[in-house]
């Protein structure tokens, strides 16, 4: 337990930091910490792990020479999508092996954050409602759909956070769980030739390889 609480004081330091540094609003901020902190008391694990995919999320998008609104809205994608997973019951985050129909269960995370957020982060809420969900139209999740008069920028954003914010997503739960495998044999998060087999399985549900590969190349180089 220790181990976990240093680590999260150390990526409370990076994202509090991160927070200011990308601009975004005071009334979201305060929203986005508070909660934070809510999923801090319910899980450390899944704390940890919405730090790094915010911090993920929050320095591709910069990488890839996105506008500040652009890296604003990845940030808070990254940090909040799992927002969802307060509403269940603890014993399904041991570690342990759940179910099929846990599993199903689950899934509903994404729905309930989406409710969660949507009335003070709107397109947050969508990216939290959506990051199952691949650029093919496979996994689950919401309906893209805007409640208000949305222009193109705002659909670009969102197409453009979800699929970055699922690949974070997706890609720490690979850095951090014992469980990934290949083709049936689990595998350690430092071989390199699993991880790029592993990923170029999953990169058939993304539309432009080029993008996702070099995107799961910074990923390994800069995983917390
Ligand atoms: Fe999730
Ligand atoms: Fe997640």
């Amino acid at each position: 337990m220790d181990d976990i609480m240093d680590d999260i004081r150390t990526l409370e330091c990076i994202m509090q930091e991160r927070c200011h540094e990308t601009g975004i609003a005071p009334d979201a901020a305060d929203f986005c910490h508070g909660t934070l902190r809510e999923i801090k008391e319910f899980h450390k694990g899944i704390y940890a792990h919405s730090l790094r995919v915010g911090f993920y999320a929050s320095h591709l998008a910069e990488e890839e020479d996105k506008s500040d609104s652009y890296v604003r809205l990845a940030t808070l994608g990254g940090l909040l999508h799992d927002t969802g997973k307060i509403d269940f019951d603890e014993d399904l985050f041991t570690g342990r092996q759940i179910t099929i129909e846990e599993y199903e269960r689950l899934k509903h995370h994404v729905f309930a954050g989406a409710d969660a957020l949507r009335p003070n982060l709107l397109l947050t809420s969508i990216i939290a409602g959506r990051h199952h969900l691949k650029p093919n139209g496979k996994g689950y999740g919401i309906e893209r759909d805007l409640p208000f008069r949305s222009n193109a920028m705002h659909k670009d954003m969102l197409a453009y956070c979800e699929t970055l914010v699922g690949m974070c997503d997706w890609m720490d739960a690979l850095f951090t769980r014992g469980g990934v495998r290949v083709g049936g044999m689990p595998i350690d998060r430092d071989d390199q030739r699993a991880v790029a087999a592993l990923l170029s399985e999953e990169f058939h549900d993304y539309p432009d390889d080029a993008v996702a590969l070099s995107r799961a190349r910074w990923l390994y180089a800069n995983r917390l």
